[in-house]
């Protein structure tokens, strides 16, 4: 990928109020994607009980053919932020609960993706999520809502429905459930490198709306107009 570097990095960061619901998924994906895309890359695992994404990178890092993701845990992003080094993108997994912390790691990014289930159960404390960090002074541009582990085409219709209606575009692209996936992690893979093309090309429709929104970003800090 192709980005002006002026503004770098960009800090990006996971969040979401339910446990499981794809934050270290998105977070260990989106940092494999920008690696591809010869981004410098760092991940910060702010979820310093479980440390998914350092304890993933360390596996994969056991693998001569998959790139080598920096992933380092921190219990605050204040911390984390002060060792990135030189890189481009910054991506923040956090824990699986809110906290005071999960409003200063937003606080801290440019773009906050909230990974979200499509039942009602998932939806309303996601909105609800949505508002709450729009009241404490975070921009509705700067906030991305992703679709995961779907298990029914019409059940996202409605969850896209279900969210348009209550002012939150979702991302493009949607990450379904299935056992593909959770074998990737298990290897230290992401979901764009799973043994199933379709399951890597339905990841990647999402990561493409992830990197999409990384770009209009840097091309709106760096004063540039983007009709996309
Ligand atoms: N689309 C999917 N299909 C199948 N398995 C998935 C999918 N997304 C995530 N998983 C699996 O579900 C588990 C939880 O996912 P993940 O770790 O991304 O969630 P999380 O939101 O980070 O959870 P926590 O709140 O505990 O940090 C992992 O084992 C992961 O491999
Ligand atoms: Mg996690």
């Amino acid at each position: 990928m192709s980005v002006p570097r002026a503004v770098m990095p960009v800090i990006l960061s996971i969040i979401g109020q339910k446990g499981g619901v794809g934050k270290s998924t998105l977070a260990r994906a989106i940092a494999v994607v920008a690696a591809q895309g010869e981004l410098r890359v760092k991940l910060l695992d702010l979820d310093i009980g479980q440390q998914t994404s350092v304890r993933w990178s360390t596996t994969r890092a056991t693998s001569r053919s998959l790139s080598k993701i920096d992933a380092q845990a921190f219990s605050s992003v204040a911390d984390g932020l002060k060792q990135i080094g030189d890189v481009d993108l910054v991506v923040i997994d956090t824990p699986g609960h809110l906290s005071p912390e999960t409003f200063e790691v937003a606080r801290a990014s440019d773009l906050i993706v909230l990974p979200t289930g499509t039942s009602s159960d998932d939806l309303h404390p996601t909105t609800l999520l949505l508002y709450e960090l729009e009241n404490t002074g975070i921009a509705r541009d700067r906030l991305c809502v992703a679709l995961c582990r779907i298990l029914d085409a019409k059940e996202e219709r409605w969850a896209r429905h279900y969210l348009e209606t209550t002012g939150y575009k979702p991302l493009g692209g949607s990450l379904p459930e299935r056992l593909g996936y959770r074998r990737a992690h298990n290897r230290g893979k992401s979901v764009i490198e799973t043994g199933e093309a379709p399951l890597n090309e339905r990841a990647n429709e999402l990561m493409a709306s992830v990197l999409r929104k990384i770009l209009q970003h840097v091309r709106a800090a760096n004063g540039v107009y983007s009709a996309h």
